[in-house]
């Protein structure tokens, strides 16, 4: 059966690919940011997982605001990357696994989660820029995706509770697939941020660190505020933290924190990464 090895929760704000392209990880503006890395990936490298879970936001590549799936769940050999409008440089495509997807998605619907299905998709820099930040070196991933989005762009938005629920749906799903495969669940975006209107530019730390903290340990917590409290705590683009939310209820097995990281600003937003491991086997031992 398939494992869960862990999560990696982490931002992804389109000029961390110009500067990956411009070589600008050492620059002084960069250098705080790309710093939280390495422990990263070096945990990564040891567990070398075969599939990557993605939830994250697609920001107007596939969905616009004239159609909104609240979920949607590709389920395609291959993902063609394309830029929605950053200037960031595309990679080529990156590699599916239809079998898992398709799995996830008649587990999701059977438990009540009626989630578009995507046998065509195109993946914009918050699934890319992720995997270019645990994989340095220009696309040749060593995992296969799965990508979820989430809409975290148009209201209504589903609420942290159901991210939540999604998530705990999706690592029963992944647990109850019949194949010899270590899955990483990762999530995009936040952490607190706000790209337009009065509060532009708006970070709340406090708030920040309290969820970093609360990932860990007592993801529930989370699970109390509205989406629009997230707005209220986090700025409009903060309810990105919901992709946070599902990696988190994915993992049902002792978790522990490899690594975190946070580092103000980079660009409009408050830059983070949160590793953590997930022991099944350590849950099963104290059964
Ligand atoms: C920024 C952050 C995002 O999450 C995003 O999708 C686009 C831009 C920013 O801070 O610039
Ligand atoms: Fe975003």
């Amino acid at each position: 059966m398939a494992t869960i090895a862990g999560s990696v929760m982490t931002s992804h704000v389109p000029a961390i690919g110009n500067a990956i392209a411009k070589h600008r990880e050492s620059d002084p503006y960069w250098k705080p940011f790309f710093d939280g890395y390495p422990p990263v990936r070096a945990w990564l490298d040891r567990v070398k997982p075969d599939v990557a879970v993605v939830f994250y936001q697609d920001h107007g590549l596939n969905f616009f605001l004239d159609k909104m799936p609240t979920f949607a769940v590709g389920a395609a050999p291959e993902y063609r990357n394309a830029d929605e409008g950053w200037g960031i440089p595309t990679v080529k495509p990156v590699r599916g696994d239809p079998g898992l997807s398709w799995h996830i998605i008649e587990s999701l619907v059977a438990d009540e989660f009626d989630v578009t299905t995507c046998q065509e998709m195109k993946v914009d820099h918050a699934l890319t820029l992720p995997l270019a930040l645990m994989w340095p070196g220009g696309g040749d991933w060593p995992v296969r995706v799965v990508p979820i989005t989430m809409n975290h762009v148009q209201h209504p938005l589903p609420s942290p509770k159901r991210s939540y629920k999604l998530g705990e749906s999706v690592g029963r799903a992944i647990r109850s697939w019949d194949e010899d495969a270590r899955v990483l669940v990762m999530g995009t975006g936040g952490l607190s941020h706000q790209l337009d209107g009065e509060r532009a530019g708006f970070i709340n730390k406090p708030f920040d660190l309290m969820c970093l903290d609360a990932l860990v340990s007592d993801p529930q917590k989370l699970t109390r505020y509205s989406a629009l409290d997230l707005v209220r705590e986090a700025g409009a683009q903060g309810t990105e933290l919901m992709a946070w939310i599902a990696a988190r209820a994915a993992l049902t097995g002792r978790v522990t924190k490899v690594h975190s990281h946070y580092h103000v600003p980079i660009s409009n937003t408050a830059g983070a990464v949160l590793a953590l491991q997930n022991d099944e086997a350590a849950i099963a031992r104290a059964a």
